[in-house]
């Protein structure tokens, strides 16, 4: 058995991690709303046609914020079609993704969901076909109290107390040309900083996310970052990063090293971040929202042939990625480079929620169960919240096509309230079981633990309706634990996670 070791001291400390890290995304897209959250003819719908069996899976997530209402979506999206009575809500093509809108869902439904899942809405203005008017319109409709035109409106709709909504993105994706309204950086740098200020000017109160790259791969990242936040920086709070991993080839160490990418494209937009400051010799963080990540690309094919046979339907079945178990692999990784990185993401998102590359499925009509990537997410989020801390792992290394010196064993831990300690580790290694050895000694008796394990012979193993606790997790095979001391068996090509308590 190969070995590695972790050190860890209550003093080695990254940061404080916001619990908006667990943060996920729900887009009017796909089955999402439709046939996802919202499924007013099934039997498990609640009095509001919302699925009690998916809000159920969405609570166990513990998600605290969720994106709403899209994405490339938003980008031509009016929210005052959203509102008021659902009869008299306009049905609209949707160019983002060429499906029909009906607006059954919108802002109060949304919110009444959220209040039920516990989470809190991070909502995105319309940037592309719409402007700074429109975006100050629904701050004063979602947060100011009464007395004028738009928060009347929402009274008048039912909602005499204000949404209270805090954080707004600015936006989605605005450097790519998909996107309609597509914009250069100095463009979108311009109406961002009206907008944040006019936004701000209804409720100062409220946070604003700039949109970055829409990926590190986009041939404008950089300059984006750069020219968008000369334009923006001391009006912004957050600038936005998104990013997706795919294995079209089936080089699972290739594919599992993605996470190394991650961790240099928070790097470096955090640097530009710092850059801009220092070119502006301003006081100002701007910190960033991660909100948009996941594995995507199972789905692509399937979604070109739906486009072709069913142009313009409603709640057409895409991006319904079905993860595995390697999937979980990489999400796990992903999750422990957020927590790595928590003294500059204050926000992130995994994307998205149910049905659309999503930890949860539903069949119309049918159950609804958890993907592979659930289960990752749910631990960190259950367990990664508190400090993070910097983990020194010493380990042996290997090469891919396109990373050098990637660890074989991945990790990072955190420390709650409570003085408990967490270690989240994946073991990329296809051949062999770790020993690993953790020096806990700053913290004191550290008297019980627990060792959660994921793994599968098979790195496509699959969860199906039919079969949704194919790949779950289950207790690991644990270690020894004395003085400060534990030596824990990490199997090979697993997601683990081990909690010492106090
Ligand atoms: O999450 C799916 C899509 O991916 C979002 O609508 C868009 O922002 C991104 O390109």
């Amino acid at each position: 058995m190969k070995k590695a070791k972790l050190t860890l001291d209550k003093d080695f400390v990254v940061g404080e991690i916001d619990k908006r890290i667990y943060g996920s995304f729900i887009e009017h897209l796909g089955r999402a709303v439709y046939g996802g959250i919202y499924e007013p003819a099934h039997k498990e719908a609640d009095e509001l046609g919302f699925r009690k069996d998916v809000a159920e899976l969405v609570r166990k997530l513990d998600v605290p914020i969720v994106r709403y209402p899209g994405g490339n979506f938003v980008s031509g999206f009016n929210w005052e079609d959203s509102v008021g009575p659902v009869s008299e809500r306009p049905k609209r093509l949707d160019l983002a993704w060429f499906t029909t809108e009906t607006n059954e869902v919108g802002l109060h439904e949304f919110a009444e969901w959220t209040g039920k899942t516990g989470s809190e809405i991070m909502y995105a203005v319309n940037l592309g076909t719409r402007g700074p008017e429109q975006a100050r319109d629904i701050v004063e409709y979602a947060n100011h109290p009464a007395g004028s035109k738009y928060s009347d409106m929402r009274i008048a709709n039912g909602k005499k107390d204000p949404f209270g909504i805090k954080l707004w993105c600015l936006g989605n994706e605005m450097d790519g040309p998909w996107q309609m309204g597509h914009k250069t950086a100095r463009e979108y740098g311009r109406v961002a900083n009206e907008t944040a200020k006019m936004m701000k000017w209804v409720d100062p109160s409220i946070e604003v996310v700039a949109c970055g790259s829409s990926s590190s791969e986009m041939p404008t990242f950089g300059t984006w970052e750069m020219e968008m936040l000369d334009e923006c920086y001391e009006n912004v709070d957050y600038v936005s990063l998104h990013r997706y991993y795919e294995n079209p080839t089936g080089d699972t160490p290739g594919f599992l090293a993605r996470s190394m990418d991650m961790d240099a494209f928070i790097k470096s937009v955090a640097s530009m971040c710092d850059a801009v400051k220092a070119t502006k010799h301003s006081k100002h963080v701007v910190n960033l929202s991660f909100d948009e990540w996941n594995v995507w690309y199972h789905s692509r094919e399937a979604d070109k042939e739906l486009w072709e046979s069913d142009k313009w339907n409603k709640a057409l079945p895409l991006l319904e990625d079905i993860y595995n178990f390697e999937d979980a692999l990489l999400v796990g990784s992903m999750l422990i480079t957020l927590i790595k990185n928590a003294d500059r993401v204050k926000v992130a998102c995994l994307a998205q929620l149910v049905n659309v590359i999503a930890p949860i499925m539903t069949r119309n009509g049918g159950g609804a169960w958890a993907q592979t990537i659930y289960y990752p997410f749910m631990h960190a989020s259950k367990y990664g919240r508190g400090t993070a801390l910097n983990a020194i792992v010493n380990t042996p290394a290997y090469s891919c096509e396109d990373y050098d010196e990637v660890p074989y064993i991945d990790a990072t831990a955190t420390m709650d309230e409570a003085g408990n300690v967490t270690v989240f580790a994946v073991n990329r290694d296809m051949e062999s079981d770790y020993e690993l050895e953790l020096d806990l000694r700053s913290f004191g008796e550290l008297s019980a633990y627990e060792h959660i394990l994921m793994h599968n012979d098979d790195v496509k193993a699959v969860n199906t309706e039919k079969d949704p606790e194919n790949v779950t997790p289950v207790q690991g095979p644990g270690g020894s634990v004395s003085d400060g001391r534990a030596t824990i068996r990490i199997p090979s090509l697993s997601w683990n996670v081990i909690r010492f308590t106090k």
